[in-house]
């Protein structure tokens, strides 16, 4: 398709003026995704190259994790820029360059373009984007920081659980409990909320962040590697160990007097704010999850489609629902209603770590479709883990029990079934010990 005006240029090259919201690009991303195509050039300014028009294709495109985009390049002199922004001062095609080489970005849907040229229609397959490249894939396993470790290392492995699988049905685990530093799913998220704030200028010298642990954990690490402290805001009903943890990692831990950590956020937004500290918030910061949609999501597809399957239903807890959401929009977007969603959530009154009731209040779940979501007692939980660990020999963490315990009420005897099991048991020993003397 390549001409010198109508090419294929890297993603990071090209610059986007407008601030996109994840809602507004989700749509398009869907699409996509479902087309397997891209049908629309991205318009961009030829000497700067600002994105003019096509900013919500920029964004689904970069959620995809594409490495090059398709532009069309015009001339400044073709190109007409309306506001759309009654009562506003006007945008000019000065102020939108601007926005795009040194920000700050317009809002989205601002302006709009009118350009003295003809525009290509096209058809692009995302195999032309470099949409599905592997990700990751170091043998030797050698890396030049920690936090190479962490991004460089994904995927993180997808095991067969053989003792659940049989002719028709093969039953995969995705252990998020191999990431290096929560050794849990959290890890992803607490590297994508500190990059993205820090790409934006919004890092501070101090982070809070109320948490159950796992996430206080990834992001303690991190900011350690950027020379930043934490301060975290733990729930009463969490293990001991957690401070012991957390404090080895250097940060300042509090316990707050709520039962779900979701209940301590405003809490903690207002110190921050009279405390000028950087509150990233997990419930609500988008960072969540797009890296899910970029890697979580993606990574299982690749994995499953290296062995010629694709999934009939995948089962995942429900914290802040930031994974499964991405997993939801990101299979159901590109295969339909025939992959199932399942979530899994507490019974009424049950306490699992890490998992939380969809009443709590969730924001992404609600962008999504579930097939269905399954409750789920602590007892069969922490009997779930004690199963996968007795037959398959992995320690999983009490909310990676409950998914398998969902699973067991759920399988059909055949079928690809992918469990997402986000951390490993060996935080929960408090639990564990509490259950056998229990028992
Ligand atoms: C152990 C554990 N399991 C499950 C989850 C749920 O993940 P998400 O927040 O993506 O819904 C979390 C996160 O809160 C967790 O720490």
């Amino acid at each position: 398709m390549t001409n010198i005006q109508t090419t294929y240029v890297g993603v990071n090259e090209v610059k986007q003026p407008v601030n996109v919201d994840l809602r507004e690009a989700i749509p398009v991303y869907r699409r996509i995704l479902n087309e397997k195509s891209v049908r629309e050039l991205i318009v961009v300014e030829k000497t700067t190259m600002v994105v003019l028009r096509g900013h919500g294709v920029l964004e689904a495109l970069r959620l995809l994790s594409a490495d090059k985009v398709p532009v069309f390049q015009v001339d400044s002199s073709k190109v007409k820029v309306k506001s759309l922004q009654p009562g506003l001062r006007p945008i000019t095609l000065e102020a939108v360059i601007k926005a795009g080489v040194e920000g700050p970005r317009l809002p989205y849907k601002s302006f709009d373009v009118q350009i003295e040229e003809e525009i290509p229609s096209i058809e692009v397959d995302l195999n032309e984007l470099n949409v599905w490249k592997r990700v990751g894939g170091r043998r030797l396993r050698v890396y030049d920081s920690t936090m190479e470790l962490l991004y460089e290392d994904w995927p993180t492995p997808l095991v067969k659980l053989r003792f659940f699988s049989s002719e028709d049905r093969s039953v995969w685990a995705k252990l998020e409990g191999a990431n290096p530093y929560s050794n849990s799913v959290k890890d992803r998220i607490g590297w994508s909320m500190i990059m993205s704030a820090l790409e934006e200028g919004k890092l501070g010298d101090i982070l809070y962040e109320a948490t159950s642990t796992n996430t206080g954990i990834a992001i303690t690490a991190i900011a350690n590697l950027l020379g930043r402290k934490t301060r975290l805001f733990i729930p009463k009903t969490i293990q001991k160990a957690s401070d012991v943890f957390l404090k080895v990692l250097g940060a300042d831990v509090v316990r707050v007097p709520v039962g779900l950590t979701v209940e301590a956020i405003e809490e903690v937004d207002a110190k921050s704010k009279s405390e000028g500290a950087t509150h990233l918030n997990q419930f609500e910061n988008d960072a969540n999850f797009k890296v899910h949609l970029k890697y979580t999501a993606k990574e299982i597809d690749e994995q499953l489609e290296s062995r010629g399957l694709k999934p009939d239903c995948i089962v995942g807890g429900l914290g802040t629902s930031g994974h499964m959401s991405a997993i939801s929009i990101y299979f159901k977007s590109k295969y339909g209603g025939s992959v199932k969603i399942v979530g899994v959530q507490p019974a009424p009154n049950e306490v699992i770590p890490g998992i939380r009731r969809i009443e709590t209040g969730m924001k992404w779940i609600h962008w999504v479709d579930f097939d269905q979501v399954i409750d789920v007692k602590r007892n069969e939980a922490i009997e779930g883990a004690l199963t996968v660990a007795r037959k398959e020999g992995l320690l999983i963490g009490l909310s990676a029990g409950a998914v398998f315990h969902a699973f067991t009420k759920i399988a059909e005897d055949g079928g690809v079934y992918v469990l997402v099991f986000p951390d490993t048991g060996y935080k929960y020993v408090e639990q564990f010990e509490e259950y056998f003397h229990s028992v």
